[in-house]
């Protein structure tokens, strides 16, 4: 079963194909211009995606040496995501699938994220913990097969990656923040700010009955990002020397990347304790942090738990996890029709 993936639900234009499971190619193509707007604009975005995914896709058959008359199918992205940038990859996949009579299979974006450890030579059984950590995501998900999927908590505010894009905003770091904060924090004190814990206090928790005892598993990404931004105004930070900044936004980098990890890692182990669950893996573009792989790994280790992370191309979007969630679709079976349409706030 050969299964071309296409992904373009934000700024990744994306497409891979799939042989039986086993990647042949995979083809990313980052949208850089948004870095000097700050973020994603999402009018850009799509017409962006619209200019690169017809030669995208054609990179992605000549690299895997596949005929597109030898696809059994194709998956794409149709939520979450920009609606704009959603709608490309949809209506491209959908004239492909009807020219080429096969087909089509609309994937979640999330469900990509969290079956992305499928794509290593390590996978992970069934049942496991899967920590989503992306710059729109932040959820504990239990996975008990491919198609039964609990959520467990997520952040009530702000996506993780937000967070880190926000504060490296603040620092005049360049977009996207995550990877130049993990790089900055290396060389930082992460005891030098003591900032909140991201995780709500207990009594503000919100009950949910499908949970043993409540809603435990819960982020809040906000009020990290507003205490970097009241320290920084408290020591002058627009006003400092040059040298004296850049060793300030070092120890900012690490005591915020470092409550964070804290947090992340506190919560899935405790999921993973509270159900009784011994596989966990982390996924989405925040799992590229080097100190979360990290003290994840030395806590899993020490907890008795097995790890699994993708390997680091397929933690940021990409077309393979959407192309391998496509191929256990299909061979169960499950299609959609040519109505398909994109859902920007699509849940698991
Ligand atoms: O999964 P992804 O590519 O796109 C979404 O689905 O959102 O994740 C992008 C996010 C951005 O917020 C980016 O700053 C963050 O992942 N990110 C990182 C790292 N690499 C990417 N965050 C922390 N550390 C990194 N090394
Ligand atoms: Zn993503």
């Amino acid at each position: 079963m050969i299964i071309l993936g296409i992904e373009t639900s934000c700024d990744e234009t994306s497409a891979a194909v799939l042989k039986d499971g086993e990647l042949l190619s995979s083809i990313v193509s980052t949208q850089y211009f948004h870095s000097k707007y700050g973020g994603v604009v999402p009018e850009l975005a799509s017409r962006a995606h619209q200019k690169m995914i017809v030669k995208i896709v054609d990179e992605a058959l000549i690299s895997a040496g596949v005929k597109k008359e030898e696809l059994s199918g194709i998956a794409v992205t149709y939520g979450p995501g920009l609606i704009g940038s959603l709608l490309v990859g949809v209506s491209f996949a959908k004239a492909m699938a009807f020219a080429l009579k096969i087909p089509l299979i609309g994937v979640n974006h999330i469900e990509g994220h969290i079956f992305s450890t499928f794509l290593s030579d390590e996978k992970p059984d069934f049942p496991f913990i899967s920590l989503v950590v992306s710059g729109g995501h932040t959820m504990l998900v239990l996975v008990e097969d491919f198609f039964k999927l609990k959520l467990l908590g997520q952040t009530r505010d702000d996506a993780v990656g937000e967070a880190f894009d926000k504060v490296a905003k603040l620092l005049g770091l360049g977009y996207p923040g995550g990877p130049i904060i993990d790089k900055l924090a290396r060389e930082g004190n992460p005891d030098f700010v003591k900032f909140p814990k991201p995780i709500p206090s207990s009594k503000n928790k919100i009950s949910n009955e499908d949970i043993p005892g409540e809603n435990k598993y819960e982020f809040s990404f906000s009020g990290i990002k507003t205490a970097v931004l009241y320290y920084l105004k408290k020591i002058n930070f627009q006003n400092l020397e040059e040298n004296e900044k850049i060793e300030i936004t070092k120890n900012v980098c690490a005591s915020f990347q470092r409550v964070v990890v804290d947090a992340l890692v506190e919560q899935t182990i405790q999921s993973a304790k509270d159900f009784n669950v011994k596989n966990i893996s982390i996924a989405g573009g925040v799992a590229a942090n080097s100190e979360l792989r990290k003290r994840m790994m030395e806590k899993a280790q020490s907890e008795g738990l097995k790890l699994y992370i993708p390997d680091l191309a397929y933690c940021t979007d990409n077309a393979g996890m959407i192309a391998f969630v496509g191929y256990i679709k299909l061979k169960n079976n499950i299609k959609s029709d040519l109505g398909l349409t994109p859902v920007p706030n699509l849940k698991i």
